[in-house]
């Protein structure tokens, strides 16, 4: 894909060595050919990184085995589901399970746990969400939990949020990493210190949603010239929490690094891929963690993981976006998980 800014620069590139030449047509081709080599060794530069990055996604992806038991490679917590939303928490729960987790959990309310179940065999569905004890009874299950996903049609209800809340310190206190997604976002922006300093957090805003977050952690509007510095602010202010920021160009950052995730995708943009991104990030989040720094050559292992997931997000867009053209959807998209993780990781 050549995104608008990717099309501006090579029509300004291509004007300055237009003119450049003529200018200098005395010297000749020389000149012609020392830009154009400047332009695509940039070019290089960036697919060369991205090679780099998708490598170390590679590193960290556990190799299929007959002697492991059921669960090791991630037993993943879907926190999400009310009576509005149901697909969501599902397209999170089997996009982790596709990516390749052994059990996938979703902990949602009452309402939704037989829409959800109805949707599909192969998960396993707490209707607790909205209950008195609900915080109680998602503790029961942590100690079995290698990540929680907290957001997805989680919808904005303040009894669903609070014990939300309550679920999210729970889970800091035993030290599980958590992906926060849509109204997840939405209950870290109404109270940033949920989340501030938690290393294990990876957060995953879309425009919209990183407006609000930023404007509430630091008090002011993002300077949209400068999404790069944006993002690390919002990172460091966040005690070096992993932010994503989707979009045309998916940027993340652990506060050190920013990372650029470019991967050929397509234009279709439909409700349900943040879905994939966010269950597929729980994978990957867990994996990363159990390879650890040394298989991550320095970088953040989470960053790592969030790289991973955008990249495989991307390609499935892509992918389905080949076969069905505008009518592509989210379902689409996760049926071609396991050929777009074999391109991207197992080659
Ligand atoms: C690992 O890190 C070194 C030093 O920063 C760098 O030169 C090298 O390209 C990295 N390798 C990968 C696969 O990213
Ligand atoms: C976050 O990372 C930056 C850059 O490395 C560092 O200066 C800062 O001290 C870190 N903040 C925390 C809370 O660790």
């Amino acid at each position: 894909m050549v995104t608008r800014a990717e099309a501006g620069a090579a029509v300004a590139g291509a004007a300055v060595v237009a003119l450049l030449s003529a200018a200098l047509a005395l010297y000749g081709p020389p000149l012609d050919a020392v830009l154009e080599r400047a332009f695509s060794l940039y070019k290089a530069h960036s697919i060369k990184d991205m090679e780099n990055t998708l490598q170390l996604v590679r590193n960290i992806i556990p190799p299929l085995s007959s002697t492991k038991h059921k669960g090791q490679d991630g037993r993943i917590g879907i926190v999400g589901g009310c009576q509005e939303y149901t697909g969501a928490p599902y397209f999170a729960a089997i996009s982790a399970l596709k990516v390749g987790a052994d059990l996938s959990h979703v902990f949602c309310a009452s309402t939704a746990a037989p829409v959800i179940k109805a949707y599909s065999p192969e998960l396993i569905v707490h209707p607790v969400l909205d209950s008195p004890g609900a915080v109680h009874e998602v503790e029961k299950w942590l100690p079995r939990l290698h990540a929680l996903v907290v957001g997805p049609g989680l919808g904005r209800d303040d009894a669903l949020l609070k014990n939300v809340k309550g679920i999210l310190e729970a889970s800091k206190a035993r030290d599980i990493p958590v992906v926060i997604d849509a109204d997840g976002l939405w209950l870290v922006a109404q109270q940033p210190a949920l989340i501030q300093g938690y290393r294990k957090a990876v957060l995953t805003p879309n425009h919209m949603e990183f407006s609000r977050l930023y404007d509430a952690v630091l008090r002011g509007p993002v300077d949209s010239d400068d999404r790069h510095g944006s993002l690390l602010r919002l990172s460091q202010a966040l005690g070096n929490v992993t932010v994503v920021q989707k979009g045309e160009r998916d940027i993340l950052s652990d506060g050190q690094q920013v990372l650029v995730c470019s991967q050929e995708g397509s234009s279709r943009r439909c409700g349900g891929q943040g879905d994939l991104l966010s269950g597929s990030l729980g994978v990957l989040v867990h994996w990363a963690l159990l390879a650890g720094p040394e298989k991550t050559n320095g970088s953040s292992p989470l960053l790592v993981a969030a790289f991973g997931a955008c990249s495989l997000t991307r390609q499935c867009n892509h992918q389905a976006f080949q076969k069905h053209g505008r009518s592509t959807t989210t379902s689409d998209m996760i049926a071609e998980v396991g050929t777009a993780f074999s391109k991207l990781f197992e080659t």
